[in-house]
């Protein structure tokens, strides 16, 4: 009666790990790792800053550690991720003067990057998250470091690189925000101009940062155009904030209005039964969704295992007290996770 076993014959069911979750001796959270999830990603110790802090310096021991730790498990390894605008070493677009690199240095440096990392984890990682996030919300590139110097054909140029590097490994394009549609048309563009280049993709990764107010319809739709376009979906970074999202500066704001931060944070001395049944009902309609589609669908993964170690109690917002994991700050399930077991 776990996640894992549950969903065995429909699609893989991950969790994003820590290095502190790698590492940690306690039981009862390692059996919870093993016994309920059939796949793991990074959720740092791959991104570029970490694994290539300095110029040809490369740091693969946590890296490491987690593929050891999924092996043991019998766990598929997503690597995450190539190229993206973010946790990317600031020395990647600068040269010595701390002049913008030219195209053809940062070329060059992707190509590097690229092929050291997933030359070291060949054999190791299932597939990779080649291009995180270069799609903005309305559509359009986002205009990161990586457009800026190279252009759009950055994104071409990183997958080729990534499948000369391994030509076994799956390559993906991972994005949040897929229940936008104008992100949705402009991914499937993307996706259709990769396959007329001759690039690899195997699938889409639907990050999946979700609120309780994400219009599931756009989202579904989204899923539905990509499949269409050819590829599977992959459900790359789940979580369900039950938190409010801050309007206008609100890093100014909480510095210096504390009746803000508690507005801010509702939930400190615990999540009211309404709002986890909310939550609770949300997550059987996504899990609905993913079982429909199922023979699409390669992995559905949570970010985290449980509540306490989410990210999203440190974002937007630094220090407030969010809900989103399948598992309590206990490591109990929450009620869902029985009803989607029985549903599968
Ligand atoms: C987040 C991690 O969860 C945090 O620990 C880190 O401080 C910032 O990055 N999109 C992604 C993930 O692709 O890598 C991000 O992970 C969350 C948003």
């Amino acid at each position: 009666n776990t996640l894992r076993g549950a969903f065995a014959d429909k699609f893989l069911i991950g969790t994003a790990l820590n290095v502190r979750q790698v590492e940690s001796k306690d039981k009862a959270l390692q059996a919870l790792v093993r016994d309920q999830f059939s796949a793991v990603v990074a959720e740092n110790c791959m991104k570029a800053e970490v694994v290539q802090p300095k110029e040809g310096v490369f740091k693969f021991e946590d890296g490491d550690r987690l593929c050891d730790l999924a092996e043991k498990n019998g766990q598929v390894v997503t690597g995450h991720c190539l190229i993206w605008h973010s946790q990317a070493p600031k020395w990647f677009f600068k040269d010595k003067e701390g002049k913008t690199v030219s195209r053809d240095v940062l070329i060059q440096r992707m190509k590097d990057h690229i092929y050291k990392v997933v030359g070291h984890y060949k054999g190791r990682v299932k597939g990779w998250d080649v291009v995180n996030e270069a799609i903005e919300g309305n559509g359009e590139f986002r205009k990161s470091p990586f457009y800026k110097i190279i252009g759009p054909d950055f994104i071409r140029l990183a997958f080729q690189f990534a499948h000369e590097a391994d030509p076994d490994v799956e390559l993906y394009y991972n994005d949040y925000g897929m229940d936008s549609p104008r992100k949705r048309e402009a991914v499937v563009r993307l996706v259709k101009d990769l396959k007329a280049h001759g690039c690899r993709i195997d699938a889409v990764g639907m990050q999946s940062h979700l609120g309780l107010n994400t219009s599931l319809g756009e989202y579904e739709k989204s899923m539905e155009a990509f499949i269409g376009a050819g590829v599977k979906v992959l459900v790359t970074e789940m979580e369900l904030s039950v938190l409010p999202w801050p309007k206008g500066n609100y890093g100014a704001a909480i510095e210096t209005n504390f009746a803000y931060k508690d507005e801010m944070d509702p939930y400190k001395d615990g999540l009211p039964e309404e709002k986890a049944k909310e939550q609770n009902d949300f997550y059987i309609k996504l899990f609905d969704i993913y079982l429909r589609h199922s023979k699409d669908i390669g992995r559905v993964t949570f970010w985290g295992v449980s509540d306490g170690d989410s990210w999203k109690n440190n974002f937007p917002i630094h220090g407030r007290t969010d809900y989103p994991l399948a598992f309590d700050r206990d490591l109990k399930p929450k009620p869902f996770v029985k009803t989607v077991i029985e549903m599968a």
